[in-house]
Parts: structure tokens; sequence; C-alpha cells
């Protein structure tokens, strides 16, 4: 499994991410969670990116890309991976391609998650995340056993510095600008499939995994 998830702010690609790669025990490369734990360690990858970050602008090409090179060489990801987050401009797309063809890793599929403007701003506004391992929470649907407390490692939950509303408006506008473009690329190259991010949980999973099939039985014939 070689998968994109390419989708604004909110429409569930991290979620998504995260539920898929425990069956198909792939990775999940997410650049936003590499971003942030570089930004904890105070490295000088966090240092760069920590300023466009909290303004809800993107990090430089250069930064993000020199990332997933390091990551895709992992011995994990050559049985496969979802890219959560990445690629987020034509030329990190571009580079992609790049570092794929001299892997022999192709992509199998781009999944693209259509989702509202109501869908995001609802969906951000209410996400709590674990200040420790990073795990995602909701105040309408995903809520922790214990208020404020991470099932998972019993760490304080915070609220991202990126998801207050303005800086939520940015992010739009900036993958309206920089990232949508992606969705043509891909749709030329035949590997595009496009899913509701408006859907829950449940049925956004199946149409992930329906697509997915699709995808992988079309190759087969
Ligand atoms: P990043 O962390 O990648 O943020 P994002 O792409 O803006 O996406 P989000 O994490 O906000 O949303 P998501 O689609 O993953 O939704 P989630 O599953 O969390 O990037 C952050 C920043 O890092 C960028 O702004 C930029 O500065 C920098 N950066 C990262 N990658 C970069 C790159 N390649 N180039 C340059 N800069 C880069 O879900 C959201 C909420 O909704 C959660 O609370 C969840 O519980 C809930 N939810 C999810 N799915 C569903 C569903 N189906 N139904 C109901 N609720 C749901």
């Amino acid at each position: 499994m070689r998968l994109v998830f390419l989708g604004p702010p909110g429409a569930g690609k991290g979620t998504h991410a995260q539920i898929l790669v425990e069956d198909y025990e792939v990775p999940q490369i997410s650049t936003g969670d590499m971003l942030r734990e570089a930004i904890r360690r105070g490295t000088p990858t966090g240092k760069k990116a920590q300023e466009c970050m909290d303004k809800g602008m993107l990090v430089p090409d250069d930064v993000v890309i020199a990332l997933v090179k390091e990551r895709l060489g992992h011995d994990d990801a050559h049985k496969g991976f979802i890219l959560d987050g990445f690629p987020r401009t034509p030329d990190q797309g571009a580079s992609l391609d790049a570092m794929l063809a001299e892997l022999g890793m192709p992509l199998d599929m781009v999944c693209y998650f259509k989702t509202s403007q109501a869908t995001v701003v609802r969906r951000l506004s209410g996400r709590w995340i674990c200040s420790q391992c990073g795990k995602n929470y909701n105040v309408v649907n995903f809520r922790p056993k214990t208020a404020g407390i991470c099932d998972t490692c019993g760490a304080k939950l915070i609220q991202r510095p990126d998801d207050q509303e303005e800086t939520i408006k940015k992010r739009l506008a900036i993958y309206e600008e920089q990232t949508a473009p992606l969705i043509g690329y891909y749709r030329n190259k035949g590997i595009l499939a496009e899913v509701s991010g408006d859907l829950e949980v449940k049925p956004l999973d199946a149409a992930i995994r329906m697509a997915f099939s699709a995808r992988t039985a079309g190759k087969a014939n």
C-alpha cells in the first residue's frame, strides 16, 4: 500500500491514516507530526518550522522534502506507507515523483478528501491532541475517557496553536492556492480517487478501503 492522503486541513487525513495503518501494517508518514516533533525537540528544523506553522503558513519546500526523503529511506517504508499532508505544493509533488522513481516504489493511489469548509471549521475548532503522543480527540465525537487526559499515555490534552479561527482561515486559503492544484496533477496521472471528507468515520473509512480495492483490482486485471 503506497498512498497519499490529499485534502484540506481538518478533512480527516490523519485520523483515517491512523485507522488504516493498523490493518495494513505500513507507517503513517505525516509531515505535520514530524514537524511538531522537531519543534518539541528544539531541533534546527523545528526552529525553522515553528514560525511558519504558528501563522498557518507552509514550511519551505526544501525543509519538508528533506524530512520525507530521509523517512522514506527507513526499512519500514519499503513495504508501503501512507503519506499524510505531503506533497502540498507542485514542487513537493515533483520531488516525490523523483524520490519514488529512484526507490522503484510508484504510488498506488492518491486519495483526495473533498471536504466542505463548514466541516473543516467544525472539526478543527473541536480538536484536542495529546501533548506527548499526538493522539487526536474531538469534543464532538472522539472524547477521551477522562476529560483533558490522553487515553493512551495519560498526558495532558492541548489545542493546536494553528487551530485558532483566524489561522484556520489562513490555512484554508493557502490550501486552495498551493495544494489544490495537485488534485489536477494526480487526476491527469490517472491515480486520483475522490472520497467525501464530510462523511463520518465509519462510512469514510469504508469509502477509502473501497477505492483502494478498486484501484488494486484494476491494476491486477
Ligand atoms: P498538518 O498537521 O499536516 O495539518 P493539516 O494538513 O492542516 O491537517 P490537519 O492535521 O489539520 O487535519 P487532518 O486532515 O489530518 O484532520 P484530522 O484527522 O486531524 O500540518 C500542520 C502545519 O505543518 C501546516 O499548516 C504547515 O505549516 C506544516 N506542514 C505540514 N506538512 C507540510 C508540507 N508538506 N509542506 C509545508 N508545510 C507543511 O481530523 C481533524 C478533527 O476531525 C479531529 O478532531 C478528528 O477527530 C475529527 N475527524 C477526523 N475525521 C473525521 C470524520 N470522518 N468524521 C468526524 N470527525 C472526524
